[in-house]
């Protein structure tokens, strides 16, 4: 909480992704950043392409183990995570969405199963009756 009594839900702290790290060819794609995000808040991060945008989310979702720092998502330390519930409902609570719908979405795929996967990877459905009514609800929700 901070002096407005609203709840910090992601800090991050001196993060760093490096790739290729002591090769020729290592590359500073984050490189020590740090902001809080608090609930309800939308939280814009802007640069020039290449200067990290992309990687410091991956880093912060952890699809990459970031070389140094800090990130906290609802208090807990999320670097070094090693119980693997723990790690399994982070996965539930935080995740990406990309930008590009034609990379993300598989034409080839009902719009049900593409909504679906979500639910079905996190065994979040009771039975198949409960699947469509949760992919109804969601597509409810964004109209
Ligand atoms: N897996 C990787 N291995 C090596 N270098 C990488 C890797 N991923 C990204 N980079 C490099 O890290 C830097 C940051 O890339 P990133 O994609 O995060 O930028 P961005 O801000 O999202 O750009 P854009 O606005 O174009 O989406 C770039 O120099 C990129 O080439
Ligand atoms: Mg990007």
């Amino acid at each position: 909480m901070d002096e407005l009594n609203r709840k910090k839900v992601l800090e991050v702290k001196h993060l760093k992704q490096y790739f290729n790290v002591g090769k020729k060819d290592e590359v500073k794609a984050v490189d020590d950043i740090s902001f809080d995000i608090y609930e309800g808040e939308t939280f814009g991060l802007v640069g020039e392409s290449g200067s990290g945008k992309t990687t410091a989310g991956r880093a912060i979702i952890h699809l990459y183990t970031p070389t140094s720092g800090s990130i906290k998502f609802n208090d807990q330390e999320v670097i070094g995570m090693r119980d693997k519930q723990k790690m399994q409902q982070f996965r539930r609570d935080m995740q990406m969405i990309f930008q590009d719908p034609y990379a993300s979405l598989n034409p080839r795929m009902k719009v049900k199963d593409i909504i679906a996967e979500g639910i079905d990877i996190n065994h979040l459905a009771k039975d198949d009756d409960d699947r469509s009514k949760q992919v109804a609800d969601l597509l409810e929700t964004v109209g």
